[in-house]
């Protein structure tokens, strides 16, 4: 008999296909987003599952679905996932790095270019029939070529935006990260290292790409905002919970900093309301790995990764993109 998967969320047919060669899948046509309860009964009997970035992977529903052994993400971040939990109960948990990379890092440099330029600020403008005559400062936003990008979180994707600043636009790269990185990447991406509070206080487009984890809940809060320059611009690719986005509302409310770019928000899909008041925002729906290439090979390396850790394809017990590998040792 074959094992059962779930596929959490409406993917891509061929996807699904592919699993049906080795699997019984149960598929989420409609795409609705399931409660915790509901998860739980769909993973009831299945050996793997396939989730997107947002369906919460934790103890207690690992207890409740003890014949799960593997959870594939299509998402590079996995904050939604106990990972230590998994690993205890030797369950196999893979993510989707790399595919996705140059394809956010692009979504990235445009939301911070439209931001700096205030691209949704001046089309809401247009949109309103509010456009009667051309003005000499009308929309003057600040230039991006030249400037100080600062990078807040200096992984594969934050070095990929750094490369398009430094190589692409000309721009003074300064990062602040964990850990330095070695003196190659950095020569190789033009950055410099400084300290958060310097990056904040030097930075004139500050782009954020940090996992989020309870550590980096709130890294950009008030007291943040407040080194900034009035002129900055921030950008946040990463996750919502980063930055306060009340705290940010007040910034942008009072020109504390000049204009926000958020593709991620605390609670989404809701929206802090005060973010919805401002003008200085351009927001987007969480869209930063959205092409269709990307997000088709970002589904793909999730299949490989399911297929392979329960045990069939030509990987075989070796899925490429194991978070916790040692459970494959066990
Ligand atoms: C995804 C993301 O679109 O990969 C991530 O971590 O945030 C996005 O690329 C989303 O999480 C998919 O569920």
């Amino acid at each position: 008999m074959k094992k059962s998967v779930l596929v959490c969320r409406a993917v891509f047919p061929d996807i699904v296909d592919r699993l049906r060669e080795h699997f019984e899948v149960e598929t989420n046509e409609p795409d609705i987003v399931w409660s915790r309860d509901e998860l739980i009964a769909h993973l009831q009997g299945k050996a793997g599952v396939f989730i997107t970035g947002t369906q919460p992977i934790d103890a207690a529903l690992l207890d409740a679905c003890p014949e799960l052994k593997a959870v594939c993400s299509m998402a590079v971040g996995y904050n939604n996932v106990d990972l230590p939990a998994c690993t205890a109960r030797g369950v196999l948990v893979s993510n989707a790095p790399d595919v996705l990379t140059e394809t956010t890092a692009d979504f990235g440099f445009a939301l911070m270019m439209a931001t700096a330029r205030r691209i949704a600020e001046s089309e809401h403008f247009l949109r309103r029939g509010e456009w009667t005559k051309w003005s000499v400062e009308g929309f003057a936003g600040s230039d991006v070529h030249g400037a100080t990008l600062g990078v807040l979180g200096m992984g594969r994707i934050g070095q990929a935006i750094a490369r398009r600043g430094a190589l692409g636009f000309g721009m003074k790269v300064i990062y602040h990260n964990r850990s330095h990185l070695s003196a190659e990447i950095e020569a190789d991406h033009k950055a410099h290292y400084v300290s958060k509070d310097e990056l904040l206080r030097q930075c004139d487009h500050l782009v954020i790409v940090l996992p989020y984890s309870k550590e980096s809940h709130h890294t950009i809060g008030a007291a943040e905002l407040a080194l900034m320059k009035p002129t900055a611009t921030l950008t946040n690719i990463a996750r919502g919970g980063i930055v306060d986005d009340a705290a940010l509302a007040r910034a942008l409310a009072a020109r504390q900093i000049a204009a926000a770019g958020l593709d991620v928000f605390e609670g989404e899909p809701s929206v802090h309301p005060d973010l919805l008041k401002v003008p200085n925002v351009v927001l987007t729906p969480h869209i930063a790995s959205a092409s269709v290439a990307t997000r088709l090979a970002m589904a793909d390396l999730a299949a490989d990764n399911l297929i392979a850790a329960l045990g069939f394809g030509p990987n075989a017990g070796k899925p490429p993109t194991p978070i916790n590998p040692e459970v494959l040792r066990r």
